[in-house]
């Protein structure tokens, strides 16, 4: 490989090393620790117990530090390399996030927002699960991604929690609500970060073939697969505080290749 070569792919790396941690930085402070503040001062509105709020507490501090090195690497990786982050828009994530948001009834906001950050909370992505174990990353990207890995698995517990406590003290109108839009809400959290790729991309190829290269990269079932898989002990708590007892609720999950495979049927 020439030069020039390996200089684009480090480049291109770069890019989506920044898309990621920037993803990271806003999801904590513009979703998960709204929502976590809330439950820690009692403004939800849930009847949470006085322990459970005080981890909920702890969970502000961990996001915002969570925030906090993901900004920080990238200020070091900008004293060291000069470049245009384009971060090609919005992670799918956040985009959907706001867009439903602007959609809610204000009384219903407070709970799709705790829904999704118990989707968020609870999913194992492949990225916490495997970045810290990949020989090819560099030591300061798997520290980071150990290190928040660690924190997640505590998250997950109490998140759990929540979901349990919150589901038993949501009204019925509210729970058919939520229901319908949860795979939405894990399938598009686990969807690759295409504007990022796109914006990568179309720097070197033209826009047929930026889009022939997502498709080959991101084949339709293995992004299936992937999705179901990290999404399979998030869906275990749904199924084990009786969520998946209405039809129309499993229905939903099973459209989206999620309940079926969670629960061992097909996988
Ligand atoms: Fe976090
Ligand atoms: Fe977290």
């Amino acid at each position: 490989m020439s030069d020039a070569d390996s200089q684009l792919i480090r480049r291109a790396l770069l890019q989506y090393l920044f898309s990621y941690l920037t993803f990271t930085d806003r999801l904590e402070h513009e979703v998960v620790n709204q929502t976590a503040r809330r439950l820690a001062t009692g403004a939800s509105g849930l009847d949470l117990a006085a322990e459970l709020r005080l981890d909920c507490y702890r969970v502000y501090c961990d996001e915002a530090y969570h925030s906090l090195f993901c900004a920080d690497l990238m200020q070091q990786i900008r004293h060291f390399e000069e470049f245009t982050f384009d971060s090609g828009g919005n992670h799918p994530a956040l985009d959907y996030f706001h867009r439903q948001i602007e959609d809610c009834l204000p009384e219903e906001r407070p709970w799709f927002e705790l829904f999704f950050v118990i989707v968020s909370e609870t999913l194992i992505s492949g990225v916490l699960s495997g970045v810290p174990h990949h020989a090819a990353v560099i030591p300061a990207v798997r520290m980071l991604v150990a290190d928040h890995a660690e924190d997640e698995a505590g998250h997950h517990r109490l998140f759990s929690r929540v979901c349990e406590v919150a589901w038993g003290q949501a009204s019925a109108a509210l729970r058919v609500k939520i229901s319908s839009l949860l795979p939405d809400f894990i399938v598009n959290f686990l969807s690759p970060d295409t504007p990022a790729i796109r914006a990568i991309l179309s720097g070197h190829f033209t826009q047929p073939a930026t889009e022939d290269i997502i498709r080959e990269s991101y084949p339709e079932e293995q992004s299936r697969q992937a999705v179901a898989s990290a999404s399979r002990s998030t869906v275990r708590l749904f199924e084990r505080i009786g969520m998946m007892e209405r039809a129309e609720t499993r229905e939903a999950f099973e459209r989206r290749g999620l309940f079926l495979r969670a629960v061992g049927g097909r996988t």
